[in-house]
């Protein structure tokens, strides 16, 4: 019998996630699998909602991986948050906000969308005018929107909501691990992420935490919270004193959320976030001498995720299956009213190094040359 896992290619991942694995992350998820109620798991699992917390910049007592990718974050916030008729707002400018809205009208909220135009950023002065016009138990921002590559004004959100009963829900599932995140300064009640992104590891954890205004919402219910998995008043009691079994946790997945969150540390998240910044500039720069254009106006740029214009007269899709069969490199497409105009590049975590950028550089001239 043939086993395909032995014919696996090594490729440079350079789309919008998963982004590639470090050595470390990879030894770290074949160590032995212990019980997931073992005493020395706890103390492994005590010591990861701390390193979450140093990357988050919070003092969050829930402060967790939930089990699941980072969609599963997001319906964690939401589906703990929200209660049937809520008024919530959210920001949109990409694929994931609309996810968003997607997520919190199933739920019977009353969804109101502050739209801005793919490609560019959610301006506060307009969050300000309809907050002020309207009231909203709960608003919610894509930081770092991986369809369009564009950063949003998280900090000045939080600021206008500082001292409102509103709770303020941010994704970071692109941000987490290559730019900053203050989850406390920036008044930010509940936040999740995902792990395949700049955190390197691979696809299957969503760190979430809820500040104390999130969980007296969440104890303050009127109905129960109607998704039993991702009930965080169960889920906390797993994760708290405790240990009151709720579901199997993935074990060697947090090993190697572990392993990734103190590769992180080690090498000290200033430095990190300069070497995103570094490589993003890199590449840039690299591009521009190709004579390609940015989706994004430049101060809103992302470093972990490039919108590269297509040029008029190529295939994308032809020139994406030529990166990767030749050159072993992945890049993304562009989805819904971007599909066909862009390339998503990802320099995510461990591929954001400037020798990457310059592989994949050198991949495209050649290709765009022989097209
Ligand atoms: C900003 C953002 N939010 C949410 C998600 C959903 O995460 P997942 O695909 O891991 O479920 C993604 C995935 O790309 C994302 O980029």
């Amino acid at each position: 019998m043939k086993n395909l896992l032995e014919n696996i290619e090594e490729i440079l991942l350079m789309g919008p996630g998963p982004s590639c694995v470090p050595p470390q992350v990879y030894a770290a998820l074949s160590r032995k699998t212990l019980g997931h109620l073992d005493p020395y798991f706890l103390d492994i699992m005590e010591e990861l909602k701390e390193m979450l917390r140093r990357i988050m910049n919070t003092k969050n007592n829930l402060t967790i991986p939930i089990s699941g990718t980072g969609s599963a974050g997001m319906e964690a916030c939401f589906v703990n948050l929200v209660e049937p008729g809520d008024r919530v707002l959210i920001i949109t400018n990409g694929v994931f906000g609309m996810r968003m809205q997607d997520v919190a009208g199933r739920l019977g909220a009353k969804v109101d969308a502050l739209e801005f135009a793919w490609g560019t950023p959610a301006v506060p002065e307009a969050v300000e005018k309809k907050i002020r016009q309207d009231s909203y138990k709960i608003v919610a921002v894509v930081h770092a929107e991986t369809s369009t590559g564009v950063k949003n004004p998280v900090a000045e959100i939080g600021a206008l909501l500082k001292g409102s009963d509103t709770i303020y829900l941010v994704d970071t599932v692109t941000s987490l691990g290559g730019i900053e995140v203050m989850m406390d300064d920036w008044n930010i009640d509940a936040l999740y992420s995902g792990t395949q992104k700049c955190l390197s590891c691979p696809p299957g954890l969503a760190p979430l935490s809820f500040s104390d205004k999130a969980m007296a919402k969440l104890n303050g219910r009127k109905t129960k919270v109607p998704n039993w998995y991702l009930d965080m008043t169960l889920i906390a009691n797993y994760w708290g004193k405790n240990r009151v079994y709720h579901h199997t946790a993935p074990v060697n997945m947090i090993y190697g959320l572990y392993e990734a969150l103190f590769v992180i540390l080690e090498e000290k998240p200033d430095k990190v976030f300069r070497r995103h910044r570094e490589s993003h500039l890199a590449l840039v720069d690299g591009l521009k001498n190709l004579g390609l254009k940015m989706l994004v106006d430049e101060p809103y740029r992302l470093p972990m995720l490039n919108a590269v214009c297509v040029p008029d007269g190529v295939d994308e899709l032809a020139l994406r299956r030529r990166l990767r069969s030749e050159f072993k490199i992945e890049i993304g497409a562009g989805l819904g009213p971007l599909a066909g105009k862009i390339w998503r590049v990802g320099l995510m975590g461990h591929t954001s190094r400037k020798e990457n950028v310059a592989r994949f550089v050198a991949a495209l001239q050649e290709v765009l040359r022989k097209k």
